[in-house]
């Protein structure tokens, strides 16, 4: 018996932490089941990232997102697809305080969303949370470099790496959350040697973003590679421009509702 429904095969998190050294693996945000399903086709996993926050809920940053709203818009991303492994983030507040607090919430996010694995941020610091959820039956993904959640802390969203006297500790959150378990950890705002030794240096897949080609993945938000948002980070490579299509179209359904040459019922469904 296949523990999938027939017409659903995801990647499981064996077969991402196996991609180490070999076949870059390709990775976007999602928060909405349609969208989903498109970047399902090319996506080895998924990542319902914090990120919905700022991109769908204008927040100015990630630090006041909560656990319900991960798990709305994961249990979305989760029916929208089929194929690609679906990573769910814990926010800001429901992991930190202990790894017991952090198994009761990632629990939670896996039983109501059916995601395949969670991420969360912070290296050395929370390696033995990591290490509690993984030994409980909880994949994790790690996520370390620049680290939205703690922004205050840092003084803002700023390029990690760029004082190579900081690389040390860098490196040892690498290492100290691939020793806890992580299948993968995402390698964020971090310059470019720093996050290409990195890889050189762990036994599992690192996922760059704003980091390095040399990364054994990649990770975009969705709506920042889309031209969707009106503040993009500098690192990001626009592959659309739909934020100007969707104002032309408006726009153009505007004035035909003002001049009244919108269609009429009969035009519409013919
Ligand atoms: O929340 C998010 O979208 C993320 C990615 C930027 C990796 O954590």
């Amino acid at each position: 018996m296949s523990a999938q429904p027939e017409n659903i095969r995801r990647n499981t998190v064996p077969q991402i932490a196996k991609r180490k050294g070999g076949d870059p693996i390709v990775s976007l945000t999602s928060y909405h089941a349609h969208t989903a399903a498109i970047v399902d086709k090319y996506a080895d996993f998924i990542l319902v990232g914090d990120s919905l926050g700022m991109v769908m809920h204008g927040m100015d940053s990630t630090v006041g997102v909560p656990l319900d709203l991960m798990i709305m818009h994961g249990k979305a991303v989760v029916r929208g697809t089929k194929k690609a492994l679906i990573v769910v983030d814990m926010p800001f507040g429901s992991y930190e305080e202990s790894p017991n607090m952090a198994f009761r919430n990632a629990a939670k996010i896996m039983k109501e969303t059916g995601c395949g694995a969670v991420k969360l941020e912070g290296g050395a610091r929370m390696a033995e949370t990591i290490k509690f959820l993984v030994e409980r039956g909880i994949p994790v993904m790690a996520h370390i470099g620049l680290t939205p959640q703690s922004s205050h802390v840092m003084g803002g969203f700023k390029t990690q790496g760029r004082d190579e006297d900081t690389w040390a500790a860098h490196i040892k959150d690498a290492h100290a959350v691939t020793d806890a378990g992580a299948f993968s950890v995402v390698l964020e705002g971090m310059v470019e040697p720093l996050a290409s030794k990195i890889t050189k240096e762990i036994a599992i897949p690192t996922i760059g973003i704003g980091a390095s080609a040399d990364c054994d993945g990649q990770i975009l938000v969705l709506e920042d590679m889309l031209g969707m948002n009106p503040w993009t980070p500098k690192f990001v490579k626009v592959y659309g421009q739909l934020g100007p299509m969707i104002e032309d179209s408006v726009k153009r359904y505007a004035a035909e509702v003002k001049d009244r040459s919108f269609p009429s019922e009969d035009e519409v469904y013919r």
